[in-house]
């Protein structure tokens, strides 16, 4: 079980074939390939996992307790046992049958690159996943949707799956499970890289079903959720590339080997167990990609591996994990990076557990306008409030910034980012509450520095000052 608090005792779980600091030196990493995959253990996982019944296999995973990695950090184990059973008498790929699972590769949201390291050097660590995953939810049939800028990853993905269908991970021969009751049987599973165009919004789990069904990546409306009718109008399940990664350990060594590393939660919540991998960047030493149990302190992750603050600056703000998240203040630099953040530091969530660290000399009302245009230019324009609103908070931003705005800016500001969103009930999807919390906890934590600019615009008014 997880430990109460973070105590800095780390295992590589997902990185172990990846040098990754803090105990391996980023120049060593190198793409591992199906041999040297199996010559350290790959494959032994699935392996494992084909010998037991797929309702065993969820129960090992809710077990564990994987919560989600994309971003909302739903546990994995639970999501699967909302996919209704297969028809009777049909087995999974027949008419009727087709069930789907959707791999979330496309990775956009702001200051987050850590799927790209798991697919760039050791891609057939999610193969295994998705296999696994495959088995256990009786699924016949896996899409890898991978945002269009990662060109040398989709291509090292292709190179893993081709390695993969020739070996019989995949294709038709199909995998051989080993049910006690029926004495087991081959089912064949297929699995297709699909290239994103490039469209933030596509990492919308429904965006990017439409995305894959060759139309405009716009969220649906839920119900009917994906689990029961998503990819081609078939029970569907969407993970994470991350989320997947980790069942090859759960498989090879258990769900205790996860469990054993990470945090309960300090507030009654559910646990945040297993290690993360944590992309780094802004206003630190030394940024990029780190694994690490969750829980770690974000000064102890800042100041023991990243070198500290830049230049020797103060620590001033940081965005947890990714732009949707919101932002932790200054009097926030030991909050711990696991899922409790969003309920006890006045955050979003966790994310993606990559943060952007903001020094001292940071202007925060630019973060605020370069974050506005980001979901102005992102907004797929679905829902007049995430549509006009995001159009108008930038607007209202550049005022600010330009000193432009009248005192009553920054309220409307708020009030017009935080009537958006599906918490106030008002769009279709999640990126309209990215918005919204981005500019609420900006303006909420921050607001002596967007007045400051207000006052100069007052002042210049009344003595006429242009
Ligand atoms: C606007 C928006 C963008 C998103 N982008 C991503 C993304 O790039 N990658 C991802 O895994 N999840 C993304 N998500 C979350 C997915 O909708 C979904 O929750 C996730 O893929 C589920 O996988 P998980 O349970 O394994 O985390 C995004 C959500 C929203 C609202
Ligand atoms: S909230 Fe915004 S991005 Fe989401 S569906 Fe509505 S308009 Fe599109």
């Amino acid at each position: 079980m997880g430990k109460a608090a973070y105590t800095d005792t780390p295992r590589h779980l997902l990185c172990k074939r990846i040098p990754t600091p803090p105990y391996g030196d980023w120049n060593d990493r190198h793409y591992v390939d199906y041999d040297e995959f199996v010559a350290t253990g790959g494959y032994v996982g699935l392996r494992k996992a084909l010998a037991r019944t797929p309702e065993d296999v969820i129960d090992e995973v809710k077990k564990a307790v994987v919560r989600g990695r994309g971003g909302a950090g739903f546990p994995a184990g639970v999501k699967w046992t909302f996919l209704p059973p297969v028809p009777e008498g049909k087995k999974p790929g027949e008419p009727g049958a087709e069930r789907y699972l959707a791999v979330n590769a496309d990775e956009s949201e702001p200051g987050t690159f850590k799927d790209r390291l798991l697919m760039e050097f050791d891609p057939h660590q999610l193969l295994e996943g998705i296999a696994i995953c495959c088995h256990a939810c009786r699924l016949n049939r896996a899409y890898i949707f991978i945002r269009g800028e990662y060109h040398l990853q989709a291509e090292r993905l292709e190179r893993a799956l081709a390695e993969a269908y020739e070996k019989g991970i995949f294709g038709e021969k199909g995998l051989q499970n080993y049910d006690a009751n029926t004495g087991g049987e081959r089912f064949r599973v297929d699995c297709y890289v699909h290239r994103g165009a490039g469209a933030y919004i596509c990492g919308e789990e429904t965006a990017l079903l439409e995305a894959i069904e060759g139309k405009r990546g716009w969220p649906r409306i839920k119900p009917p959720f994906p689990a029961v009718q998503g990819l081609f109008g078939r029970p569907t399940i969407i993970n994470n590339v991350e989320t997947l990664c980790h069942l090859q350990l759960i498989f090879n060594e258990g769900a205790e080997a996860f469990t054993a590393q990470g945090v309960e939660s300090s507030i009654g919540g559910p646990p945040s167990y297993g290690t993360k991998l944590m992309g780094m960047s802004g206003h630190v030493e030394r940024p990029g990609v780190y694994e690490f149990e969750l829980g770690i302190p974000l000064r102890k992750f800042v100041e023991d591996h990243c070198g500290g603050m830049r230049n020797g600056k103060k620590f001033k703000a940081a965005i947890p994990g990714g732009v949707s998240m919101g932002i932790l203040g200054p009097d926030q630099y030991d909050a711990e990076l696991d899922f409790d953040i969003g309920s006890k530091y006045g955050v979003l969530g966790l994310g993606t557990a990559c943060p952007t660290v903001f020094d001292e000399d940071t202007d925060m009302t630019a973060v605020a306008r370069n974050i506005a245009r980001f979901y102005k230019h992102e907004s797929c324009g679905q829902c007049t409030p995430c549509r006009e609103g995001s159009g108008w908070v930038y607007q209202l931003m550049c005022r600010i910034t330009e000193g432009d705005a009248r005192n009553r800016d920054l309220d409307i500001a708020l009030e017009v980012a935080e009537s958006m969103g599906t918490m106030p009930g008002t769009t279709i999807c999640g990126l309209a509450d990215g918005n919204n919390f981005a500019m609420k906890t900006l303006i909420g934590k921050f607001r002596e520095e967007f007045e400051a600019k207000l006052q100069k615009t007052f002042v210049a008014a009344t003595v006429g000052v242009s």
